[in-house]
């Protein structure tokens, strides 16, 4: 059951911090999935209730926690090559504590303590309510691991600790069962289970009263929710969402294709405020690939749910996931992907080359395809999808007008403000002194890249948001 939780700072500590203790500072930087962002939040609302504080600069830490993804060899990568990086401000403060959290800390385990000379602290992604006493023992000089996976955690009563803005990620559940041969994720992330409905739709009412405009409910396959308690499903949970805050912008990651029930499909028409953009990996457009991945389903299903989505949400936005270069992939199979590109037309892709994770099914198949055909094929995919979006984008949306959620000014340009469409395409737009961040606007598309939109402002629907903690 959900508790009405009071305001993080009224919180009880679980142990009543010492002086030092309370001074402490932690920074945290996170790596992988939107999960892993969401899991970040929790564990600085963990940390934040046992006393500690939260800073963004490396250098004012006490704490310095890197929460990891281990989906590929490169986000593996990439954590190395940041612990050099973190080496000079051990040397500075040698009192300082440095852990490894989330996906990688969970596949190498104690492999990684002493890593650098300077990882102290290895917790895995059900483990992180440890993460308080750790820490005390680590400034003690001891080194610590807790990587046990749960069949039951799902922090469902800690309150993330979340930077305001108008779009927060809920997490409705955690780990996964399907066992894709290709992936790592089920060993780092445990068994499937769910939070219960009531819990995430009192979420959902806080953050709107909060001042929240958008959430995303999280999980690795969110359309296998059951409510631990009613049995109720994804489709279910979605419309309980969508009435408990009828202006609230409701997304969700990821959705797996066998589980994309028409009851679903349904409940995303019935509802304004379910956003119409789905994400749905296919990763294969051969089905001889797509056996041997294990994903549960044909080109030809596949094709069958993408043809019923769009027959009840016509202008519903589809994206997708593709992996190039999985084991025993011929020219031929390749060849089916493309034309599996060309026959959905996605809005947009994730594309990534194959690589191999230890522990997965298919790591005993070996590596086969050459690296060179690897990035052949990826390229070709990537150029192949850029087109399509390019198409699509100079197509059908130049001229449409769109609701456009204000995120606030543009990475590029700071005098263009940018927003994000009910389908999820960023939208960019001249500032205005009437437009803020949180603002509803309606804009008319005026020009198109392949990822981009650029629009003009024709009506202010909602003022900016005023947030309150
Ligand atoms: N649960 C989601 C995907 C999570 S991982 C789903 O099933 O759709 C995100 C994406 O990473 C996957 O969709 C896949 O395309 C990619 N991926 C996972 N393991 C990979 C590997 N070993 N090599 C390359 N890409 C991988
Ligand atoms: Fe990995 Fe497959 Fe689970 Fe997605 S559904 S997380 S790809 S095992
Ligand atoms: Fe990576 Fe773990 Fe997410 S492996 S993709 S951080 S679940």
């Amino acid at each position: 059951m959900m508790l009405e939780l009071p305001v993080l700072s009224q919180l009880e500590p679980f142990q009543v911090p010492s002086k030092e203790q309370r001074a402490r500072r932690v920074y945290i930087e996170t790596y992988g999935c939107q999960m892993n962002l969401n899991d970040s939040e929790i564990v600085l609302g963990i940390l934040h209730a046992n006393g500690y504080g939260i800073t963004e600069h490396p250098e004012d830490a006490d704490v310095i926690l890197i929460n990891t993804c281990a989906v590929r060899e490169h986000a593996e990568q990439r954590v190395f090559e940041r612990l050099n990086h973190l080496k000079p401000y051990k040397r500075r403060k040698p009192e300082l504590v440095v852990g490894i959290l989330g996906c990688m800390a969970e596949r190498l385990r104690s492999r990684l303590l002493g890593e650098k000379r300077l990882v102290e602290l290895v917790v895995g992604p059900d483990e992180y309510r440890k993460l308080p006493q750790l820490l005390e023992q680590a400034f003690a000089g001891e080194q610590g691991i807790a990587v046990r996976l749960s069949r039951v955690e799902t922090y469902d009563d800690i309150e993330p600790l979340r930077t305001e803005g108008i779009s927060a990620w809920i997490s409705i559940m955690r780990g996964c069962d399907k066992f894709c041969t290709f992936c790592i994720v089920p060993f780092t992330r445990g068994r499937e289970r769910s939070r219960p409905l009531q819990s995430i739709v009192a979420e959902v009412r806080r953050l709107w009263q909060r001042g929240f405009k958008e959430v995303t409910l999280l999980g690795q396959n969110v359309n296998s929710y059951r409510d631990p308690i009613t049995g109720a499903d994804f489709a279910d949970l979605l419309a309980a969402c969508a009435e408990a805050a009828p202006q609230m912008r409701i997304r969700y990651l990821t959705s797996h294709p066998r589980d994309m029930s028409d009851k679903l499909i349904d409940t995303m028409a019935a509802y304004p405020n379910l956003c119409k953009y789905i994400h749905l990996p296919v990763q294969s457009g051969s089905n001889r690939i797509l056996a041997l991945m294990n994903r549960g389903y044909t080109v030809e299903q596949y094709l069958e749910r993408v043809e019923r989505i769009r027959s009840v949400m016509p202008d519903c936005a589809l994206s997708t996931d593709i992996i190039a270069g999985f084991c025993t992939e011929t020219e031929e199979d390749h060849q089916a992907t493309l034309e599996l590109l060309r026959t959905v037309r996605y809005d947009g892709a994730y594309m990534f080359k194959y690589s191999p994770r230890e522990g997965t099914k298919a790591w005993k198949w070996g590596d086969d395809v050459p690296e060179e055909v690897k990035v052949r094929r990826l390229n070709e995919i990537i150029a192949l999808q850029q087109q399509i979006s390019y198409e699509i984008n100079r197509e059908k949306e130049i001229g449409r007008l769109h609701e456009v959620l204000v995120e606030g000014p543009s990475k590029r340009n700071p005098e263009q403000w940018q927003g994000r469409t009910d389908t999820n395409k960023v939208v960019i737009f001249p500032k205005s002194p009437e437009i803020g961040t949180g603002s509803l606007i309606r804009v008319r598309i005026r020009q198109a890249t392949s990822a981009t939109l650029f629009g003009e402002v024709v009506a202010i629907l909602e003022p900016a948001s005023q947030q309150s903690a």
